[in-house]
């Protein structure tokens, strides 16, 4: 079973490691899964580029081709640069140990250039090959040229938008397949539905605020996406519940957003309406669910400056 590593960023680390997770079993549910700090080796039938294409705090990811027991490569591993016309050599050092990494990078190149007939390329080659230290083991991968992922556009923006990336990783952290629906309730500018579609997954999105819903369409319009939008109260929802998967939303803050009432009144109501049998995640001010008896779920502390710290709550 082929074996792919990501190599994760350090900022909301727990997050970004168990998107990986959440997407690898959504492709694959029997993939096995290793961590060594922000490394995480996954043994899975779904390929490295298709778990990368959609996960949001990937630095380097690429295939494993073999552990490595000292730094001898031979041709039978470089099979891989068969096809390749030009390479370059890149240490990953996650181990306590210091290495000249320029001096090892260079060496590496030049056992591998007696093996294969491709050339040294810095910028953008056609391939990487990688040799990754840990305290653990160490291990030798490469990864191919990708394309840049196509962002989607959003032509109006408002201050209480949700960042892409924590919006993505809500949406994959409870296993939206492409060609599901997801749902957000409070969809202000459109950022989960642009997200979601992004990445093949239908939408459907509420807001009370008129402004707000011509904002999001706006905004998908632009994309040539085609998830709707209405204008009306989150309770809503319950009337079209069979139409989607999954909840994804981000609550009203009570600062630069208009309210129907008191957050923390919002975030009671919503509770209350939660379909079950949904996959749900949503994000909220931390102190918002004090009162709330919300006993095993999953929760995510994200914090952003000293008077706002969020919740990711997954059910
Ligand atoms: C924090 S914003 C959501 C931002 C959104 N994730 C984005 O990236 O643009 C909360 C949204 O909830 C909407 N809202 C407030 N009360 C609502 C209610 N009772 N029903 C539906 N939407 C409501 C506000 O108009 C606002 O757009």
């Amino acid at each position: 079973m082929p074996e792919s590593f990501f190599i994760l960023s350090k900022d909301n680390l727990e997050l970004a490691i168990d998107e990986i997770i959440a997407l690898s079993k959504m492709y694959d549910r029997f993939s096995k899964v290793k961590i060594i700090s922000n490394l995480v080796i996954i043994q899975s039938k779904t390929n490295w580029e298709k778990i990368t294409g959609r996960a949001s705090f990937v630095k380097i990811s690429g295939q494993i081709l073999r552990k490595m027991s000292g730094l001898f490569l031979d041709e039978e591993n470089l099979g891989v640069l068969k096809n390749a016309k030009t390479f370059v050599c890149r240490i990953i050092n996650l181990s306590s140990n210091q290495f000249n990494i320029p001096e090892l990078e260079s060496s590496m190149g030049d056992m591998i250039s007696k093996f294969s007939y491709a050339k040294v390329k810095l910028e953008n080659p056609d391939i990487t090959v990688y040799l990754i230290f840990t305290d653990e083991e160490n291990f030798f991968g490469f990864s191919k040229r990708v394309n840049e992922t196509n962002r989607p556009i959003k032509i109006t923006k408002y201050p209480h938008e949700l960042d892409w990336k924590l919006t993505r990783v809500m949406i994959n952290l409870i296993g939206m397949k492409e060609g599901e629906t997801v749902c957000d309730p409070f969809c202000g500018t459109g950022t989960t539905l642009l997200e979601a579609e992004s990445m093949g997954i239908h939408g459907i999105g509420f807001d009370f605020d008129e402004k707000m819903c011509l904002i999001s369409k706006e905004n998908l319009k632009v994309n040539g996406y085609k998830s709707k939008v209405f204008n009306s109260d989150f309770q809503e929802l319950t009337k079209v519940s069979q139409d989607f998967d999954g909840i994804v939303t981000d609550l009203p803050y009570g600062r630069s957003s208009k309210t129907s009432e008191k957050p923390e009144e919002i975030l009671r109501r919503f509770f209350l309406i939660l379909p079950r049998r949904k996959r749900i995640a949503i994000m909220y001010k931390k102190e918002l669910d004090d009162k709330l008896k919300l006993k095993g779920l999953k929760k995510y502390e994200i914090y952003r400056h000293k008077s706002l710290t969020r919740t990711i709550l997954i059910k």
